[in-house]
């Protein structure tokens, strides 16, 4: 049976950068209380017209170009995002529209923070089922346009940021890539992060001035609640993980947490024992960018020489749903 590994990655981050001082003059906030509570200085923030297939792009081409491969190589598109071009059709189909790809599935993922992982889940059982050789999959959100930016959303609005991550999950006879990936959900607690409208149960039309009114087209978080979840889920679904490879947190080279917050990165690190080599975090350039984070994180810390052939790779998500996940892989 064929193997599913990673054999290239890319990342892309717009070009407007947003700093907390930036933020500070439509809410009230401070560089300080944000960095303090989080970690993030700056996130990326789209233009206007500019959506995630659109972001996506860029991301693509640096991960065929890393993986030796052309557009006409991939046998099928997997794009996680929370916040696509448009409530239909899926990012997927525009991605394959604007880069020419041949005339193969494209699957749109909805699982918010947990999105990299899940695609990372189904691309693996279609390389080891032999079905496909090569399949792209993207991380690609725009979080901006879903942020109220004035004192009533500030807890969230501080967090979140636009950016794309992408990944050519192939196969191989060789003795390496994805060991496990593990999901979780628990929709009980689908409304401590969401976001409400456009809703198909909202009546006719979909979307009304009342529904403005109230702001239902912003992303709302209970932050606490969110936090006092992340920090146990997390370092539950990477024992997870290790434990169904009989390894433990010592064996680990990389962990690529999603960028949640520094504060739960900080706490996972302490509850597992890692060393902070054993850890990455970038969230202080780029926020928190959803089903973006992971992808965006494993190719920067490939381009910075962080992961080297062999390296044993452990990636973890927690959020909206809430759902979580993690993924285990031999570089
Ligand atoms: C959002 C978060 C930073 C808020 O920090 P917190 O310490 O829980 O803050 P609280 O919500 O208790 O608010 C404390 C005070 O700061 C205020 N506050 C909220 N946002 C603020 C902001 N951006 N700037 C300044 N003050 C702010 C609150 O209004 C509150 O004021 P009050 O005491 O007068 O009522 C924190 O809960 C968190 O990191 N949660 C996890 C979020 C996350 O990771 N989400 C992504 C999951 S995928």
């Amino acid at each position: 049976m064929p193997n599913p590994y990673i054999s290239g990655t890319g990342f892309y981050l717009p070009p407007r950068i947003v700093t907390n001082d930036e933020l500070s003059t439509y809410m009230d906030t401070s560089d300080e209380w944000i960095q303090e509570r989080t970690g993030i200085k700056e996130r990326h923030y789209v233009e206007k017209g500019e959506g995630p297939s659109d972001i996506a792009i860029p991301a693509t081409k640096q991960a065929l170009n890393a993986a030796g491969l052309k557009v006409s190589d991939i046998d099928f598109i997997i794009f996680a995002t929370s916040t696509p071009d448009f409530y239909a059709p899926g990012s997927g189909c525009l991605l394959q529209e604007k880069m020419g790809f041949n005339e193969i599935g494209a699957l749109d993922i909805r699982v918010q923070c947990s999105g990299f992982i899940y695609g990372l889940s189904i691309a693996e059982q279609y390389i080891r089922t032999g079905t496909f050789k090569n399949i792209l999959l993207i991380g690609a959100e725009v979080q901006s346009t879903a942020m109220d930016l004035t004192n009533a959303g500030r807890d969230t609005a501080i967090i979140f940021g636009d950016g794309a991550g992408a990944a050519i999950i192939s196969a191989t006879d060789e003795d390496r890539g994805v060991l496990s990936t593990h999901m979780h959900s628990e929709g009980k607690y689908l409304k401590e992060l969401w976001l409400e409208s456009p809703a198909s149960n909202a009546g006719y039309p979909r979307i009304n001035k009342e529904a403005l009114d109230e702001g239902k087209q912003f992303l709302k978080m209970n932050g606490k609640e969110v936090f006092r979840h992340a920090v146990t889920r997390f370092p539950e679904v990477i024992n997870e993980a290790l434990e169904a490879n009989n390894l433990t947190s010592e064996n680990i080279d990389l962990l690529i947490p999603h960028q949640a917050n520094l504060r739960i990165t900080q706490m996972v690190q302490k509850r597992l024992s890692l060393r902070n080599e054993q850890v990455f975090s970038n969230i202080h350039k780029y926020g928190n960018t959803t089903a973006a984070t992971i992808p965006i994180a494993l190719a920067e810390a490939f381009n910075e020489g962080k992961i080297k052939d062999g390296d044993l790779l452990v990636l973890a998500a927690f959020g909206s749903g809430f759902t979580w996940a993690s993924a285990i892989m031999k570089w």
